[in-house]
């Protein structure tokens, strides 16, 4: 049963950070944090699934201000504990359509958060509601994979994304939905533990479309947050969007 903090509940919290450990490594958080401090330039920075402050809180230490839009409470709370997490501002709701005063020059919403909207309609309202809080001229920046159909044999459903001694990944497919359940089994005190998340994937193509319902057009996309090319071998895609500066 799914409660009102959504699939990152105090469970998942309380194991987030250990969990996504090697997320949370300067050599992937820097170059991320990099992009989006350019980016903000003297203006504040509108995370969308704040989390526990992976990225927030080093894109705050370098001087921007930050803001966030988190469902989970639990997730929050996390933030809170940490040094430095007072100074975030945290609206708890749906970042497809929650609000929060004033504008920004960078919203960003990375490490796949935007497949949690797991329909179309609300995808296409997240992109909608990020175009009316940026100013003219600001960017908005999404960190996702690129559907992996292509290593998916007609037929089959399930694909096995990680095998290690504490984490097996499991993604099974609902390929005429754009959907897709991660199944995380995970060695937790001598036992396997089972979490389930859906998602919605979407390719670069139909997210550009999303942008352009919301009046953005994309500026970059690159492979990585290092600027690497995009390729037809990309796994992931780091993709700006800019709203007209009028
Ligand atoms: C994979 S975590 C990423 C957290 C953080 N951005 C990071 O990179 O570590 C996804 C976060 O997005 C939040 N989230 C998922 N769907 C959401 C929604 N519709 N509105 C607001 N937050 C959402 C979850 O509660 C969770 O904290």
């Amino acid at each position: 049963m799914m409660g009102e903090d959504g699939y990152f509940d105090e469970r998942v919290a309380a194991r987030y950070d250990e969990s996504a450990a090697e997320l949370f490594e300067p050599a992937v958080v820097d170059p991320a944090v990099d992009v989006l401090a350019e980016l903000a330039g003297s203006g504040r920075a509108l995370e969308l699934g704040l989390g526990t402050g992976r990225i927030a809180l080093p894109l705050a230490q370098r001087g921007v201000p930050v803001h966030g839009i988190e469902l989970s409470k639990a997730m929050a709370a996390k933030l809170r504990e940490k040094p430095g997490g007072d100074e975030i501002g945290v609206t708890i709701g749906d970042f497809a359509t929650a609000t929060v005063d004033g504008t920004f020059s960078v919203a960003y919403v990375v490490f796949n958060t935007i497949m949690n909207l797991t329909t179309q309609t609300a995808q296409v309202a997240c992109f909608g509601n990020v175009a009316a809080h940026l100013e003219p001229g600001g960017c908005f920046v999404v960190e996702v994979l690129v559907p992996d159909l292509r290593r998916l044999p007609p037929g089959d459903t399930s694909r096995v994304f990680d095998a290690s001694d504490t984490h097996w990944g499991i993604d099974e497919y609902d390929v005429a939905n754009q959907g897709l359940v991660s199944h995380h089994f995970e060695l937790v005190d001598g036992r396997f533990e089972l979490v389930s998340m859906p998602f919605r994937y979407a390719w670069p193509a139909e997210l550009d479309l999303m942008a352009e319902l919301a009046a953005m057009r994309l500026r970059d996309r690159w492979s990585g947050w290092q600027r690497e090319p995009f390729t037809s071998e990309s796994r992931q895609h780091v993709s700006v969007w800019e709203k007209p500066s009028v």
